[in-house]
Order: structure tokens, then sequence, then C-alpha cells
């Protein structure tokens, strides 16, 4: 989620498109009131020429009210825009400035360096490809210092520029930067992410590094701040990223119309992609991308658009569309870190309001497993979480909501936790993995039964299970299908004929004794493993009806979903993947089904597949619908649920 969209999507608009062609670098600088920071930014903004000429002659005066002496601007006036900012002698909030250079153009975050005001730079750092930290040469590494690294890291910047300012003051003395960097390096070993760090000795004030390399600082060998700003490498919005749009609201202007607008939050999207809608699960085939310039023949990241289906699928704002081939996940238990940011301590047990992209859920956290020391970057017991700490959680949510893991994509891995009463937010989180479901365990029950394990699972355990001529198909559809379940959250195990043949079932052959005791064997294990709530894929030829019918008898009524994957042994044989019906036919194979063993097809299977002219996945998703529909695929509140 793109936690400060809102701020600038006003301003934004205007400034980006009179430097279109040039890259964005988008950073924030954070450092204590002293240590330069404004100055700083007005320099840069300064010497970028890009101070509209009325904020200038608002500047001059204003350095002419407060008395400021030197070049006749103080920078600091430029950045700490508001007057009643100026009074409190601090930055409030986080401000969004705009320049740019010859080569590059820049959006900086200015963020406050008040302890209590974490939680902006929080809110800056989430989209920012760059962290200026600000360090006073005189009094070097501050826990401040460490505590924005820690956050930077966190949230994901992978480029660190430790400013050492004020060199002037302690006389350009190379020792003193250099002890500081190390002390800096030593540190930085510990953050959570892999980070560049570009160390510079600044003035900011005297324009020292800023702008180019300074005679003052002759043993210092890197770039100045503008040049490092303008090279440093930008991770391209790239568009092999997986693609995600989060539904802000569904466009219905009359019948004829259904449209899905939001802004994309990754990747790429064209018309005739093949994208899902989660949480549901439903595939569809991009028709249009709509916009009020026309249709366009591709989308990508950032981009706001209304896209539109070949399927009437039900999706509804704050679901997400994604890639098809690379899905987000579903879950409504996570682990996560947590920045809490408000005054008002954690309650674990207390339901808080989670908004993450379009999607408002309601969350109950749990006490944290620890808090982390920005010191020392250890871990710290911690039983609730107070203003900027950082804790490690699980929370659980009243539905599931579509997600990325953080770390794999910072738009669709964070949300903010909102006070119910209050309707502050309280906290920014960022999701590390999905937990297993753990709903209504019975805590006085001695023994766990089988349905207290699916229960926990919050599915209903099912074999399906597959069966068919050798190269019809059956494993690769039920790979397909076993990916579609994953994606949404579901708990399931693929016992194959070719696999379970190399351990457990390794002495046995293909006479027709073998393949019995192949089948009574694998029918046990599938029913063991649908005990321990799995959704089981047992995918085997099982030629023989009597087996096939021992498997299902080992099952709850209703729980034994038979597929037959009914492709003519034509087909199967001119596929020959294996090459296994070439030797067959050239007797170097005996036993070999459909050619000298017989295949039994199914009477009565619940689903038939014929796979002549449809996909694995097409395949798959018919099963899936099948399981939609028959009550496997919703939340399981245990066997006297009615399902
Ligand atoms: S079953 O008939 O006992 O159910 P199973 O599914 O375990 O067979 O194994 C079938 C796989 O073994 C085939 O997909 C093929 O790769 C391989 N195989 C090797 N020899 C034979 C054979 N004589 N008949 C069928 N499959 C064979």
């Amino acid at each position: 989620m793109r936690l400060n969209d809102d701020l600038i999507a006003s301003d934004i608009g205007a400034y980006l498109e009179a430097h279109e062609n040039k890259s964005l670098l988008r950073f924030i600088t954070c450092g204590s009131v002293d240590d330069g920071k404004s100055t700083l930014i007005g320099r840069l903004l300064y010497d970028s020429k890009m101070i509209f000429e009325d904020q200038l002659a608002a500047l001059e005066n204003d350095s002419k009210k407060v008395g400021t002496q030197g070049e006749g601007i103080d920078f600091a006036l430029l950045v700490d825009g508001l007057a009643a900012e100026r009074e409190q002698g601090i930055t409030i909030d986080v401000a969004y400035r705009f320049f740019a250079t010859p080569n590059r153009k820049f959006i900086v975050a200015d963020t406050p360096g008040h302890e209590q005001y974490t939680r902006n730079m929080a809110t800056g750092a989430s989209t920012a490809d760059a962290a200026i930290l600000m360090i006073d040469a005189r009094k070097g590494i501050l826990t401040q210092t460490r505590r924005h690294s820690f956050i930077a890291s966190l949230l994901g910047i992978k480029h660190l520029v430790l400013a050492v300012n004020k060199m002037d003051l302690v006389g350009y003395n190379q020792d003193v930067f250099d002890d500081i960097v190390a002390d800096y390096r030593t540190f930085a070993e510990g953050l959570p992410g892999k980070v560049n760090i570009q160390p510079i000795p600044l003035s900011a004030l005297a324009g020292t590094n800023m702008t180019e390399r300074s005679p003052e600082t002759p043993w210092y060998e890197g770039p100045s701040l503008i040049e490092y700003l303008e090279t440093v490498e930008i991770e391209a919005e790239d568009t092999a990223r997986p693609f995600r749009l989060p539904v802000q609201w569904v466009n219905r202007p009359n019948l004829d119309f259904r449209g899905f607008a939001g802004q994309i939050s990754s990747g790429a999207v064209r018309p005739g992609d093949r994208v899902r809608s989660l949480p549901s699960g439903r595939e569809t085939t991009i028709t249009r991308i709509v916009t009020a310039g026309g249709d366009l023949d591709e989308a990508v990241a950032g981009q706001s658009v209304t896209l539109t289906f070949a399927d009437e699928i039900d999706t509804s704002r704050g679901d997400m569309i994604v890639s098809a081939d690379q899905p987000a996940e579903v879950s409504d238990q996570f682990q996560v870190h947590l920045l809490w940011m408000s005054e008002q301590a954690l309650l674990p047990g207390r339901r808080y309001i989670l908004k993450a992209g379009a999607k408002t859920v309601t969350a109950t956290v749990n006490a944290p497993k620890h808090g982390i020391d920005v010191n020392t970057l250890a871990e710290t017991p911690a039983r609730a979480a107070e203003l900027n700490q950082i804790v490690v959680t699980t929370l659980s949510l009243d539905q599931p909501i579509p997600f990325d893991p953080y770390k794999d994509n910072r738009e669709t891995g964070g949300f903010i936790l909102i006070d119910r009463q209050s309707n502050d937010t309280v906290a920014l989180g960022l999701i590390d993995f999905a937990l297993r479901r753990a709903s209504n365990i019975h805590w006085q029950a001695i023994d766990i039964s089988r349905d207290a394990l699916a229960e926990q699972k919050g599915q209903r355990p099912a074999v399906l299970w597959f069966t068919g001529l050798s190269g019809s198909g059956k494993s690769t559809i039920a790979n397909a299908l076993q990916k579609r379940l994953f994606a949404y959250g579901r708990h399931t195990f693929i016992l194959d004929g070719d696999n379970v043949r190399h351990g457990l079932n390794r002495d046995l052959g293909f006479t027709d004794a073998d393949r019995v005791e192949n089948i009574r064997r694998v029918a046990n294990v599938a029913r063991l493993m649908s005990d321990a709530g799995l959704i089981t894929l047992v995918s085997f030829i099982s030629p023989f009806r009597a087996e096939r019918q021992l498997a299902r008898s080992l099952m709850p009524e209703g729980e034994f979903i038979e597929i037959h994957v009914d492709t003519p042994i034509e087909i199967a044989e001119s596929r020959d993947v294996k090459g296994l019906y070439k030797k067959a036919r050239a007797g170097e194979i005996r036993n070999f089904t459909g050619i000298d063993s017989p295949y039994e097809p199914p009477r009565n299977a619940e689903i038939r597949i014929s796979t002549a002219d449809r996909t694995a996945e097409d395949a798959a998703e018919e099963i899936f619908t099948y399981l939609e529909t028959h009550g496997f695929l919703s939340v399981w509140d245990g066997p006297g649920s009615g399902i």
C-alpha cells in the first residue's frame, strides 16, 4: 500500500508531467531539528533552481524578518513551511517537495526528527528509494540515527546516505568523519534489509560537497550529494513484477458496462492478460483498459485505470486484481512487524481496524512475540507495544485479505491499524507471512480429533482422486489445481504415482497384484492425510475399479472425489512425454496400461475431464469450481457448521 499517495497525488501530477522523461528518485531525509536537515533540503531546492518565484520572494521577506545573516536567505525557512511550525521551531508533518536537475527529478519527503514523529518518517519511507540520514559531525551517531536507519531498512529502502553535516565546525577533519563512518558501518551490519551506504562529509550551510566536490575535503573521493542523488540506481518500476491492482471502486454507469477502478500498485497489465480476483480466486481475461484519455494497450504501476473483464465475475471494492500466473496470497492470520505510533499502548486482544490497500477489516492483535531494540538491533521482551516501539506479533482478521509479504512487495504487504474509537492511526504494519488458521480450539478436549485438526486449518478435508492412463494429464492438472488451492490459502498435498513409487512403494512393479497393493497403500496414506486435515490430491493410474472403490470406502461420505482424466489412448500415446508408449509398443516394457494391461474407466466419477481441447489450468478451474460449489472452499467451522 502506498501510504502517502493521497497526500501527494494532487501536487505531483503537474510536476511530473513537466519532467516526464527523466527518472524519478524518491527519498527521505531523517534527522534531528538541529542537524541542519532543513538547510540541506533548502539548498538542494535552491541550487536546483526549482524554487518558484513567489516562494522565493516570500522567503526573502521571511529571512529579513527573522534577521538571518550571510547570503540573506535562510534555507531552513524555505522548508519549515507553515508559520505555526516555525513558531514552535520544529517541522511537524511529512512535507513532500519536488525538484529536478537536468538529469533527474526528485520527490523528497521531509520528515521531522522528534521521537514522537517516527510515524511521519515511516510514512515517508514506505515509498522512498533512498534515505539521507543527517548526522551532526560534532555529535556522531545518535539513537535517533539508529532508529531511522532501522525503520528505513525495515521499510525496504536500499540506499542510505550518511550525511555527516557541519563538517566546517570540526575543521573538515577526516578523522572525525572516518570515526563516524566506522561506527555506523558496525551498527548497520545488523539492519534487517540489505543496504548500500554512502557516507558524504558536508556542510549544508556552506555548500560543501553539495553540488560539487569541495576543496575543503581533499581527502574525500566520493560524489557530492547531488551527484550521488542523480546517479544512485533506482529499482526501476519493474513491469516484470507481478501485476496488482487494489479495486477502489466498481464503476457501473449502465447495464452494459462494468469496470473495476484503482491505481496499479505493481507490475503491468494488457488487454488479453489472464487475471484473478482475490479473495474469491475467480479468473478471467482483461478486455479493456479504460482511462479518461481513451483506452490503453498497456498500463503500469502508478497509473489509475478502469479494467473490464471478459467474464462476469464477482469483484468488489477492496478486492485485488492480480496476475493469474503470479497471484497474491489470501489469508486471515499473519505474523507482522508493527511500528507502534500511538500514545495509547497496544492492547493485545483488542480489535482494531486494519486497512490494507482499499480493504478495511477488523483485526485482533495478539500479544507481541518480542520487541526490537533499535540501538542494538537485539530482540527484547515486549508485553505490549508503546509509542515508537517496533514489535513482532501475530494478528487475526474477521475475513481473509489478499496480500504479498512486505519483503516481496511494499505496496501489497503493508497496512495501517486504526483505533476504532478515536479513528487515529496507531500502527504501521508489515506482513511477514500468513499463519495457519487456529480458531475454535477446544481446550477441554483430551484428544485432538480429526475434526479439530481440520477445523484448525479452516478447511474441509477431501481426497481428490485422479485416475486415467499414463500421459493422460493427471499430474499436470493436479499440479495446476494445487497451485490454485495454495494461492487460495488451502492446505494441500499431492501423492503422485511416479514419486510414491520411488519411496514407500519402491518394492512394487506393474503386475496386477502389485497395482492392487500400490493403490491399497496409497489409499490408506490419502486417508491419513485427510485425517490430518489436508486436501489430498492423488494422481495414480489406478486402473482397477475395485481399488478405487476401496479408496472411496476409506473416506467419510462426500469427501472422496473421483476425477476421471479421460484422455483417449491415441492422444496419450501421441504425447508420449516419457517415451514409455514407444517402449511398450516395442515390447521393451510389459504390462503397460492400455496396451497389455487393462484400464477400467470409472462409471460414476464425480468429475470427468476430457483433456483433448483444453489446458490443464482450465481443467483445474473446473475442479476448483466443483469444490467451491460443494462447500469445500468456504471457511469451515467444524462438522456442526452445516456444510
Ligand atoms: S498404477 O497402475 O499402479 O496406478 P502408477 O500411477 O502408480 O500406476 O504409476 C504409473 C506410472 O508408472 C506411469 O505414469 C509411468 O510413468 C510409469 N510406468 C512404468 N511402467 C509402467 C507400466 N507397465 N504401466 C503403467 N505405467 C508404467
